[in-house]
């Protein structure tokens, strides 16, 4: 059975009940929940992954490389620091895609980059949970995407 990954970063747990007017009032879990639903609807295997730690996000990017017909990702404040999920994420042949809630062109500077943004597939930002529900309807089609750096 085909397999998608879903991994979220540091603070997406505390969907919901964190900044509500930025991210909105679904909770990671209800989020978590539909998108399960949609991989069983479609036959496709959903693992779903948060951690608010970076090396703990590190080890499952490796352990599912090789194993999963796509990544979606949203690395939360780890998108705008960390060359090392960056490193990670280059052992992913199969297409990722970077989700973010909100909008971070229209936030913070030190929002406006992303390490991953130029070796990911595609990017769904600005959209709330609808960018995750795309992001897998996208992958399940099986949309013939490269990463950047399959390019
Ligand atoms: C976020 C945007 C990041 O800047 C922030 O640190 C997050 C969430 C988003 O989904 O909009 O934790 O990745």
């Amino acid at each position: 059975m085909k397999k998608i990954v879903i991994i979220n970063g540091p603070n997406l747990n505390m969907l919901g009940k964190r900044e509500p007017n930025i991210y909105g009032n679904a909770t990671l879990e209800q989020i978590n929940a539909e998108l399960c639903a949609i991989g069983k609807e479609k036959k496709v295997s959903v693992e779903t992954f948060q951690s608010n730690h970076e090396g703990a996000i590190i080890d499952k990017i490796q352990e599912v490389s090789g194993k999963c017909a796509g990544l979606i990702i949203n690395p939360g404040a780890f998108t705008h620091t960390s060359i090392a999920i960056r490193d990670a994420l280059l052992l992913i042949e199969a297409p990722v895609i970077e989700v973010h809630l909100s909008n971070t062109y229209k936030r913070e500077a030190f929002r406006h980059k992303s390490t991953i943004s130029d070796i990911a597939a595609g990017k769904i930002i600005g959209f709330g949970a609808s960018g995750y529900f795309f992001a897998l309807k996208t992958l399940i089609a099986g949309i013939s995407v490269k990463n950047g750096h399959n390019e």
